[in-house]
């Protein structure tokens, strides 16, 4: 315990100062706060809670269903320009409809503007989903995942320890487990090949958050969300992206063979599971870093799934095949005995279902018939 409390190198490998002694304070007061939170659920919480990446898919998502709940939630996002920052702005138009929702546009990397963000409000739960996301995109701009995902995280980890967060909730990616044959993924699995720059940003995060556990205390779990679909989507992925293509009447590009299997998991079911971990509260383990797969138990190929959006939206879809581009995974399959053990999960909602959910929300927003 009292390795923990006392961070002998001092921040940023300097000696011990005036700034690590604080450290050294705020993580000998989270200790005892995980004490008597350790397995047992949170009691309800008053304080706001901070959800980084608020306009954007997921982040909307667990915001609205925590606003739904009389949650206070403070919201931050840069609204980056990676994909229509109008379908961000419209996300976040449904969350101001909540007067107990307040936004922030602001970088995880402007430390002081995040300092002060943190210094303004008492969050003892923090929900991280701010990142640079997309497989293909970090082949072509590696820098933006090293800046948000590494760089961004730490500036957030600081703020937790130095302010005294008692649970940081981050998401994590099936991409870690990269190159294996192996299936379902288990979270004891190495997973240290990553495939792509964007697993490797996600798997180093894990392990950020690992360290910070471990030098200062600071609870956090990580979540490993399986490729995710459903209302207010990411343009970026395939279920936006074919759905624009279906629309269009253009063939839909697929790359490789189309065999792949990915286990879709509907936004609903990532919402419930995220907040049934939020609800437990901090890792009782030492040092206190969880990590748990989230997505649904069955996978499809990825030419099963353009087969049913189609028939979901009742248009042709014609197929054209282009090269496999280096980093994609063959198959993604969570095991999910973790998140049932400790929390009594198990995704509920089929991939027909959530389909026609998706559909009738994409009609809707876009106008088509
Ligand atoms: N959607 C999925 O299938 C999926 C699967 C696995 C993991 N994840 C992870 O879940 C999280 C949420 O993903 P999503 O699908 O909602 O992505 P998203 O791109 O829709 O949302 C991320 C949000 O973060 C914001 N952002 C990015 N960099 C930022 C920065 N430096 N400072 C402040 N804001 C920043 C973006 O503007 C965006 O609104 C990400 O960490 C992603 O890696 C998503």
């Amino acid at each position: 315990m009292s390795a923990q409390g006392s961070p002998r190198a001092g921040i940023n490998g300097r000696e011990p100062s005036a700034r690590s002694a604080l450290f050294s304070a705020t993580a000998s007061y989270r200790i005892a706060a995980i004490k008597s939170h350790s397995q047992q659920p949170e009691a309800p919480i008053s304080a706001p809670i901070l959800i980084t990446g608020v306009a954007g898919f997921i982040g909307h998502a667990v915001a609205a269903a925590l606003l739904s709940n009389g949650r206070e939630v403070i919201g931050l996002d840069n609204l980056n320009a990676y994909y229509d920052p109008a379908l961000k702005q419209a996300r976040l138009a449904r969350l101001r409809e909540h007067e107990k929702f307040a936004f922030h546009r602001l970088d995880l990397t402007d430390e002081p503007g995040m300092q002060a963000l943190f210094g303004a409000h008492e969050f003892r739960q923090v929900v991280h989903l701010a990142a640079q996301a997309g497989v293909r995109y970090s082949i072509e701009a590696p820098g933006q995942y090293l800046s948000s995902n590494i760089a961004g995280l730490t500036v957030l980890l600081e703020c937790c320890v130095r302010h005294g967060a008692r649970h940081l909730l981050y998401a994590s990616s099936s991409s870690v487990y990269g190159d294996t044959e192996q299936t379902p993924f288990s979270e004891n699995d190495a997973a240290d090949r990553p495939r792509n720059v964007y697993a490797a940003t996600k798997r180093a995060g894990e392990l950020l958050a690992y360290a910070y556990a471990r030098i200062h205390g600071l609870p956090s779990t990580g979540m490993r969300y399986f490729t995710v679909y459903g209302p207010w989507g990411r343009p970026d992925m395939a279920a936006m992206a074919f759905a624009k293509d279906l629309l269009a009447g253009r063939p839909l590009k697929v790359f490789g063979d189309g065999r792949q299997r990915r286990a879709f998991t509907y936004i609903g079911d990532v919402v419930r599971g995220t907040l049934a971990v939020l609800e437990r509260g901090a890792p009782a383990r030492q040092p206190p870093a969880a990590l748990y797969n989230l997505g649904s138990d069955q996978d499809v190929e990825l030419l099963e799934f353009i087969r049913m959006l189609a028939g979901e939206m009742g248009r042709e879809c014609k197929v054209e095949f282009r090269p496999e581009p280096p980093g994609e995974m063959r198959a993604t399959l969570p095991g999910m005995l973790a998140m049932r053990r400790d929390f009594g999960f198990a995704p509920q909602v089929g991939l027909k279902d959530g389909l026609s959910q998706f559909v009738r929300w994409h009609r809707e927003y876009y106008g088509w018939e």
